[in-house]
């Protein structure tokens, strides 16, 4: 039987206003509201569930409504809930949106500063029912410490997503990474902390020689994906441990579509490729990947964040079943 996937992060409300341009100091505006669930932990289960993989979400909930509707949301995506009961509100995201799809958050942590390595180790037997175990950073590192470390006592692949950009990463919370997917932002910002130069504005057009040296150095011993938005990801693998693949590094395109909404597209990136390794572990990873910037770019198509995730009937509807894509 196929392995599962283990999310360990964090459940946001977000409460989203698109503007004609995002607020400056002192400025008030009128702008279209909704809200929905949301925060990179819950988006990514969605992405992985509904990408066919069996999920399990480590996440912190406040008593409140919030909370509610991250139980039945889960229930209704048959995500399996191992939720720490806080008396801190559920977290919360205020999210503007522009004409250009720009976005400024603020997150409100809340319940999601309380999940703990303790509540983590409560997992106990799932490990090892778990192919991949994901997390990003709207949780605190020693809770992912530990989900990483329990992972690599059962031989699961950990995928760290270091997002978001202003949050640390522990260097031994990076020893413990197999992979991890950055954005340009996040991926300049972690370099920069490691006092190496990258600036996000050229990265995308870095030579491919240039771009992998500088993955090699953010994890000299892991795969390293940065996300490039409608430019699709680049893939750096580190010597001897190519995944199936048989170029060291290289680039995957995205398809064109009409995106208009981006918010919680590198979170569909995550989940789908978590999928993706848990169900075939021994495909190549450019399979994986490919499929990956396929559903993210399916994914901006739609409004929200976790309710946006296509399902993996829609993506191959619309894109193929992959099988072609294989580069090994
Ligand atoms: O990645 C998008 C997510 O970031 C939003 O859903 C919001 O909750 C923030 O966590
Ligand atoms: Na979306």
């Amino acid at each position: 039987m196929a392995k599962g996937v283990i999310v360990v992060g964090s459940f946001n409300v977000d409460h989203v206003w698109s503007v004609a341009t995002l607020p400056r100091p002192g400025e008030t505006l009128a702008g279209e509201y909704r809200s929905g669930p949301g925060g990179k932990g819950f988006n990514q289960a969605v992405a992985a569930a509904r990408s066919g993989a069996a999920v399990r979400f480590a996440c912190a909930l406040g008593d409140d409504a919030g909370g509610q509707l991250a139980r039945g949301l889960a229930a209704a995506d048959g995500i399996e809930l191992h939720a720490l009961d806080s008396s801190a509100p559920t977290g919360t995201a205020g999210i503007y949106v522009d004409r250009e799809g720009r976005n400024s958050i603020v997150i409100g942590p809340g319940a999601n500063a309380m999940l703990s390595a303790a509540h983590v180790r409560g997992l106990g037997s799932c490990l090892a029912e778990a192919g991949v175990v994901l997390a990003q950073l709207e949780s605190p590192a020693e809770a992912i410490r530990e989900a990483f470390a329990l992972a690599r006592d059962h031989g699961a692949v950990t995928l760290l997503n270091p997002a978001p950009a202003d949050a640390e990463v522990p260097p031994e919370l990076w020893a413990l990474t197999d992979l991890a997917t950055p954005n340009e932002t996040e991926f300049c910002t972690q370099l920069q902390r490691l006092r190496v130069a990258a600036d996000p504005a050229t990265v995308a057009g870095l030579a491919d020689a240039e771009l992998h040296a500088l993955c090699r150095r953010l994890l000299p011993h892991g795969t390293v994906v940065v996300t490039l938005g409608a430019a699709g990801c680049f893939v750096s693998h580190a010597p001897g441990s190519l995944r199936g693949d048989r170029a060291a590094c290289y680039r995957q395109p995205a398809p064109r579509v009409d995106a208009i909404d981006t918010i919680g597209a590198g979170d569909a990136f995550n989940g789908a490729l978590a999928a993706a390794l848990a169900l075939a572990p021994g495909a190549s990873f450019a399979g994986h990947a490919a499929r990956a910037v396929h559903y993210a770019a399916l994914s901006t198509e739609r409004r929200g964040a976790a309710a946006a995730m296509p399902r993996a009937h829609e993506l191959t509807g619309r894109f193929g079943d992959f099988s072609d894509n294989d580069r090994s």
